[in-house]
């Protein structure tokens, strides 16, 4: 009796590490980062379903969230799975971005890769890789090669993000075509896309539900912040996150075609674009961090020392001022050959490298307002009173380079057909820019800016682009996802209120505190192309109604504060005339050789020093929003044992965005390594200082 009962026992242990040595094997795993302090798990729930977590310093930050996917014409895949291998791997490498806020970029994390398989018919395989790194999470679905299925219609992605605390936010609504939106701060279960839906000015956003746009920032209770987006955006949809309060959870909602009646097409095998997190103790580590670009293939293109990274001036304030216009029916047409020539001499007279030239094309008179918008803008036809090969010829004589301006009006078919020929003629010109716009509804109706649709049409033209040397920097652009590491040509792009939201809008423009907040939130994506450099902030005489709302030593910072490898001095060249403060963008470097950031707080200030690469000189910015601050800042970070001829440019002690914005003072000094210094930064203020490097 007593035998049989130990041998019943003996029976019912070995059952139980039977099975729990194979649950353990088959149904969890997970991978940690290189230093250990973030680590995901992976697991399996009782029916199947994969789900994973995330845990920083041994503290959960993502809890149990599922992923899976639904189809046209296919059973979901969401549930029913077994793990069938389970594998990881270290990767540490470093490599050289062309031009950027750094020369060296590290890359280093552990892989984990789980082959999951549907138990039951239709047996279907799927792959997730994890990606752990000391600063953030990624991870993406592989649909491999199969038997049985060719293609999948994926009309939805339920990739959850579950967070552990009813966090503060930094988010813009969940729009499907553009992101010129103000930035809200607001708890999660605050977040309300939907009244934020009607929108001035945004004729074109199409927001289905209460969900936002990436990048999303938060910051925990206990201070460490996340940031979620999404790397390599490639032949799929752009991700937008459903915001469930009750829950505390995020879900991708992916952007559709309402045309074509789905989210994503694509054939097997493929692989979706990363899903992402950033992970830092502090607000500034957000934008050190290099994980969207390191999330991308290396660069493609091979050697792009055609492009250079520049500053430029334009004829294009003038028509957001109405000053002049695009359309030459109007009579006051500003892209002249003339006009055009005295912005290249002001460039030429003042280290700025550029001169970006809109509404030099037909087909204007066609644009906002009208709906058959196919066919009308001709990429390759002047107007009259615009010799665009005298032009060029003008600036190669004086060193300046001519930016091509394409406005495509959201008719993507129509510049598809023209992009071959157009993208050659900047070729044969010698002109290795374009900036690209996609004002309006897209053509055809249904479709959305960021839909795979469209992505595929952003992607031809920097493909075009590549073919022809030619850098694209695009307005109403889809998102950046760090391609600018695959595809350099990507320079930079909108997507962002801009500064020309400050001359039209009727809803008071940009606050103070608009930039505090897109260093944090939009520029973890990559470059911007935010336009700065107004000096004459209150944009008299031109729109009585209107103004910048900074003041002007905020304005310099921002050449510093916002990357870009081209950055523009956008006011009227008239009102950089006997400006002292002008000095500062004369002076400031676009590419870099190493980047600083030396505090933040999102929404609140944020100061960068960068070193320009081949001089060695560093340029410091720092911005504030509509509160004043007194920031110490350490300049340790220079070389040690040299001096600095530094220029100070700061806020005047009466300074104010609104009350007194150009109040400005200007100071020469020295400063080393061992310097300190404290600066007051005015409601809605800033700080630029150029520091070269004395012989
Ligand atoms: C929108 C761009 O953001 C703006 O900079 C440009 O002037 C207009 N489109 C015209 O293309
Ligand atoms: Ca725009």
């Amino acid at each position: 009796m007593i035998l049989k009962y130990y041998y019943s026992l003996l029976f019912v242990l070995l059952m139980i590490s039977i099975l729990g040595c194979s649950k353990q094997k088959a149904l969890n795993t997970n991978v940690s980062s290189p230093s250990g302090n973030i680590i995901i798990d992976f697991q399996l729930k009782d029916n199947g379903t994969p789900i994973y977590m995330v845990q920083h310093k041994g503290k959960t930050v993502i809890d149990t969230s599922s992923m899976g996917f639904e189809f046209q014409k296919q059973a979901p895949l969401v549930k029913g799975f077994e793990i069938i291998g389970d594998d990881i791997k270290s990767y540490n490498e470093t490599w050289e971005m062309p031009w950027g806020e750094q020369r060296e970029v590290s890359n280093q994390f552990n892989e984990l890769i789980v082959n999951l398989h549907e138990i039951e018919i239709p047996k279907r395989t799927l792959n997730i890789y994890f990606r752990a790194y000391d600063n953030g999470i990624a991870f993406r679905y592989e649909f491999p090669e199969q038997e049985g299925v060719k293609e999948v219609i994926i009309v939805d992605e339920n990739t959850q993000f579950n967070l552990t605390g009813d966090h503060t936010c930094w988010w813009i609504p969940g729009d499907w075509d553009i992101y010129e939106h103000l930035y809200n701060t607001t708890k999660f279960t605050e977040i309300d896309a939907i009244a934020k839906r009607d929108h001035p000015n945004l004729a074109q956003s199409h927001i289905p539900e209460n969900a936002v746009n990436t990048p999303v920032t938060m910051r925990t209770s206990g201070g460490l912040h996340l940031s979620f987006h999404e790397a390599n955006l490639t032949d799929y949809a752009g991700m937008t996150l459903k915001v469930n309060k009750e829950k505390l959870m995020m879900e991708t909602e992916l952007v559709g075609s309402d045309r074509l009646g789905y989210k994503v097409k694509r054939s097997l095998p493929f692989k979706t674009p990363w899903r992402t997190i950033q992970i830092s103790e502090d607000a500034a580590g957000l934008i050190a961090s290099k994980l969207i670009p390191n999330l991308n293939e290396p660069n493609k293109l091979g050697d792009v020392a055609w492009f250079k990274p520049m500053k430029y001036v334009g004829i294009w304030w003038e028509m957001h001022l109405g000053k002049s216009n695009w359309d030459m029916a109007s009579g006051k047409h500003g892209a002249t050959t003339e006009n055009a020539k005295t912005y290249i001499d002001f460039a030429a007279a003042n280290n700025i490298g550029g001169v970006l030239v809109e509404g030099w094309n037909t087909g204007w008179e066609h644009w906002i307002g009208f709906e058959d918008r196919e066919g009308i803008f001709d990429f390759v036809t002047p107007y009259p009173d615009y010799d665009l090969e005298e032009v060029v010829r003008y600036g190669k004589e004086k060193g300046v380079e001519i930016i091509m301006h394409h406005e495509t009006s959201a008719a993507p078919r129509t510049y598809d057909q023209q992009l071959d020929t157009a993208y050659a003629l900047m070729n044969n010109l010698g002109i290795h820019s374009v900036k690209t716009g996609y004002v309006g509804k897209i053509i055809p109706k249904g479709e959305y800016h960021h839909g795979q649709w469209m992505v595929n049409h952003y992607r031809r033209a920097l493909e075009m682009g590549a073919k022809y040397e030619v850098a694209v920097n695009a307005h109403e652009p889809i998102k950046a996802t760090g391609l600018r590491r695959t595809y350099p040509n990507a320079i930079s792009r909108e997507g962002l209120r801009g500064q020309e939201f400050n001359a039209w809008s009727i809803d008071g423009g940009n606050s103070p505190e608009h930039l505090p907040i897109v260093a944090f939130t939009r520029m973890l994506a990559g470059p911007i192309d935010f336009t700065p450099g107004v000096f004459n902030i209150k944009l008299n005489p031109y729109k009585k109604n209107n103004q910048i709302n900074t003041t002007l030593a905020h304005q310099l910072a921002l050449y510093v504060v916002i990357y870009s490898p081209i950055q523009m001095a956008c006011d009227l060249i008239e009102h950089y005339e006997n400006q002292p403060a002008f000095q500062f963008i004369r002076d400031v470097g676009v590419n870099w050789e190493q980047t600083k950031v030396i505090n933040g707080e999102v929404g609140d200030f944020v100061t960068i020093a960068r070193q320009e690469r081949e001089t060695g000189n560093w340029f410091l910015g720092s911005i504030t929003d509509e509160e004043q601050r007194s920031l110490k800042i350490d300049f340790n970070f220079l070389e040690y044992n040299k001096e600095y001829e530094a220029i100070i440019y700061h806020d005047g002690q009466d300074a104010h965005w609104n009350d007194n914005p150009t109040s400005i003072d200007i100071e020469k000094t020295v400063i080393n390594n061992s310097t300190t210094k404290t600066f007051t930064l005015a409601p809605g203020g800033g700080l630029a200082i150029s520091l070269k490097l004395k012989d």
